[in-house]
């Protein structure tokens, strides 16, 4: 029997939702960005983007059924991104899911952003276990080893700034608009590495990161060449930073795949978007022999059907949550999927 997902994903600034069949058959997948909204803020305005998510929630539902060419009778049942994320804009998606499932008596499951990201490897290849993964995103970086389905264990994470956060940051003080990552990323291809950023934690004994150091290093670079009237290679500093950031990401993956002595590396999240850092970590099915699992572009940025990819393994293994009792979490574990209550 088909298994065919309304998944709901609304915990930035991108209202996204996406029928997904067995967990691997993208019927769907439409999504209604923001970007242009919020760009001229500088960055995601948490009211701004609920207030939006409200506005389109129920055409973009609308859209990605006919797409589908299904009726929410034929759906399985309905997975939303229950967290982490912005609470209003989590909330949002949370309380159309809850309706539906309450209204149509179908299953409801609230799904993990981060299992979402990871399990997006799963729609065009096939995840096996145990696996590494690498999340990359505007609020995460961390290194994840998958035991089984939605088994998750963090072994690494950063201290501070997520790398995608460093990112658009650093994106700011280059005068990039929002969500800048992708346009340090486009104009380091223009540059050279000559300005010295300190690669964080490279060689600490651990799998863990630090980006607030490169992130300021880029900042004080600016401010002493205007104190010295002198002008900044932007894209060399583009070029340099990125170059610190991909090696640490780089090296921190290398030890753990040894380590752990895996046979499968996923990159996942907004940031493996990035060129140097895709190219780099494809490298690693040469140096160790082990298949790498990257997601199409599509795939990558915030999007449902990554959400109804890995709702399918929540549906098969019957994590479901009461439509009267859930709720949205800004926080939420990663590693207790297999264990939470409701
Ligand atoms: O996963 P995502 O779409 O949203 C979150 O869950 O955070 O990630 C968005 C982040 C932003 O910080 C964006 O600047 C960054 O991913 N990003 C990139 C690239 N594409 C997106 N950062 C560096 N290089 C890219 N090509
Ligand atoms: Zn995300």
């Amino acid at each position: 029997m088909n298994i065919n997902i309304l998944a709901i994903e609304s915990s930035c600034d991108e209202t996204s939702v996406s029928v997904v069949r067995n967990g691997k058959e993208v019927l769907s997948n439409i999504v209604s960005s923001q970007i242009n909204i919020h760009k001229k803020y500088g960055g995601v305005v948490p009211e701004i983007a609920s207030r939006k998510h409200i506005e389109v929630i129920i055409q973009v539902i609308s859209e990605s059924l006919q797409e589908a060419k299904m009726t929410l009778e034929e759906i399985s049942a309905i997975c939303v991104t229950q967290g982490p994320g912005l609470i209003g804009s989590l909330l949002v998606g949370v309380n159309v899911a809850k309706t539906l499932s309450y209204l149509l008596n179908k299953p409801l499951i609230g799904a993990h952003h981060i299992a979402g990201h990871i399990y997006a490897s799963n729609i065009d290849n096939q995840i096996i276990y145990p696996s590494l993964a690498l999340v990359v995103s505007g609020g995460h970086t961390e290194l994840v080893l998958l035991k089984g389905e939605l088994d998750f264990h963090i072994i690494g994470t950063t201290q501070d700034d997520a790398v995608g956060e460093a990112y658009d940051k650093v994106a700011r003080q280059l005068d990039l608009e929002y969500p800048g990552g992708p346009k340090v990323d486009k104009l380091s291809k223009l540059g050279i590495d000559t300005y010295d950023i300190p690669r964080a934690m490279i060689d600490s004994d651990d799998y863990n990161f630090s980006f607030s150091g490169m992130k300021s290093a880029v900042i004080n670079i600016i401010h002493n060449c205007k104190q010295r009237g002198e002008s900044i290679i932007k894209e060399n500093l583009a070029k340099s930073f990125q170059n610190a950031v991909v090696e640490v990401l780089e090296k921190k993956s290398k030890r753990a795949i040894k380590d752990f002595g895996i046979k499968q590396f996923i990159l996942a999240g907004g940031v493996a978007g990035n060129s140097e850092l895709r190219k780099r970590v494809k490298n690693f099915e040469k140096i160790f022999d082990i298949n790498v699992l990257i997601p199409d572009m599509k795939y990558c940025s915030d999007n449902a059907a990554m959400i109804g990819a890995c709702g399918y393994y929540y549906y098969k293994k019957n994590i479901f949550s009461d439509p009267l009792v859930l709720n949205a979490k800004s926080t939420l574990s990663l590693e207790k999927i297999l264990t939470r209550e409701s």
